[in-house]
């Protein structure tokens, strides 16, 4: 078991990594509560899955399960009302505590009810996918989704404890573990150039489930996070470097209409492709390192540019999407790009022109 703090003075907590810890979860949850009634929220899928351990494992408070649809779409009024108005049925007071119990969508919506209940109570992320176990549990971005795009609404609302219980990913479908991959990868890449060697080894272990492998990425993949979050909590700088390969992520999965046909992790995948394609095509970054994140993911089989040609078709509305991230400042594009593996950096009111025929260039060679 590997336990990393996440430092934010009197609102730190840790992230606990390690295997069937939702067996023993009263154990960390139990110090952390205010009172003994706990709202469990999750997805019918985990619920089915995994709801029973975890009730079994609480058996000694009193657990209110709330149990929505799983999906992105529950990333929304609807879906945050939904949660909302249970709570106020079960009369859940400022004192209890949610337990966000699933993957980033519940954890995302989790979170941000627990930000407005009753003007906010505290709230306990237990991630089951490997993306909300190394990135979206961690560092108290909370958020809905509305028709002008994802994560518009939100708040920076921190969790008391994430409890990150690598056994459980065994029951992931491989589609979802290399979408979390994806995320992985991407602390290799803004910043620590060795965890991507590392990975270049030992990629195809963690996707296998090797479990001291897992727990590795797992760990050195929230240590880098809870870092970056330390210092800078509200994304004014540094933190900014998370969303490598995210603007043109967003993009995609604007034009993919947030459909399962494209999930969050291989939108990932394919943008951070574009993001050293882009600084290479630019002379910022060598294009060997362009080339070995390609080889990476094409070695693991992850989501790449080629996989998604028809989203890529319409380079002009693609940008205009690019257009609507949290990340712009007075209309101008932010973008993270590289200088080389292991170098992210952020670079503001990038050159449209410069985008525009990037994404044109790269719809005409794969659309060929
Ligand atoms: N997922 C990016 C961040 O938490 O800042």
């Amino acid at each position: 078991m590997t336990t990393v703090t996440v430092d934010l003075g009197e609102r730190s907590y840790d992230i606990v990594i390690g295997e069937d810890l939702l067996k023993n979860a009263a154990n960390y949850i139990t110090p952390q509560l205010k009172a003994k009634r706990v709202a469990i929220v999750t997805d019918e899928n985990v619920h089915a899955l995994h709801g029973k351990t975890l009730e079994t494992a609480l058996a000694g408070l009193e657990t209110h399960m709330i149990i929505r649809p799983a999906g992105e779409n529950q990333k929304s009024f609807d879906g945050l009302q939904a949660v909302l108005d249970a709570l106020f049925r079960a009369g859940f007071d400022r004192n209890d505590t949610l337990i966000a119990f699933g993957g980033g969508v519940i954890g995302d919506l989790t979170g941000f009810a627990a930000s407005v209940y009753k003007r906010g109570c505290q709230f306990i992320q237990i991630p089951t996918t490997l993306l909300s176990q190394v990135d979206s549990s961690v560092g108290g971005k909370t958020a809905i989704n509305n028709e002008f795009g994802k994560n518009l609404i939100g708040a920076f609302y921190q969790p008391k404890l994430v409890l990150a219980d690598t056994s459980v990913l065994k029951t992931l479908p491989l589609r979802e573990l290399k979408a979390g991959y994806a995320e992985v990868v991407k602390y290799g890449l803004l910043g620590d150039k060795s965890f991507f060697e590392w990975l270049e080894s030992h990629g195809q272990d963690v996707l296998n489930l090797d479990p001291v492998a897992t727990a590795q990425a797992v760990a050195i993949s929230c240590e880098t996070k809870a870092r970056i979050v330390a210092a800078d909590e509200q994304e004014r700088g540094e933190r900014a470097l998370l969303n490598l390969g995210h603007t043109f992520a967003h993009a995609l999965e604007i034009e993919a209409g947030y459909s399962g046909d494209l999930l969050h992790g291989e939108a990932v995948s394919a943008g951070m492709e574009m993001a050293f394609e882009y600084s290479a095509a630019q002379g910022l970054c060598p294009l060997s390192d362009a080339e070995k994140v390609k080889t990476h993911f094409k070695t693991l089989e992850l989501t790449s540019i080629n996989d998604i040609a028809p989203l890529l078709k319409d380079a002009e509305k693609l940008l205009t999407h690019m257009d609507q991230d949290k990340k712009n400042e007075g209309g101008a594009l932010t973008l993270i790009l590289a200088r080389a593996i292991g170098e992210a950096f952020v670079q503001k009111s990038a050159p449209r022109e410069a985008v525009l025929n990037y994404l044109t260039h790269l719809s005409e060679t794969v659309n060929a």
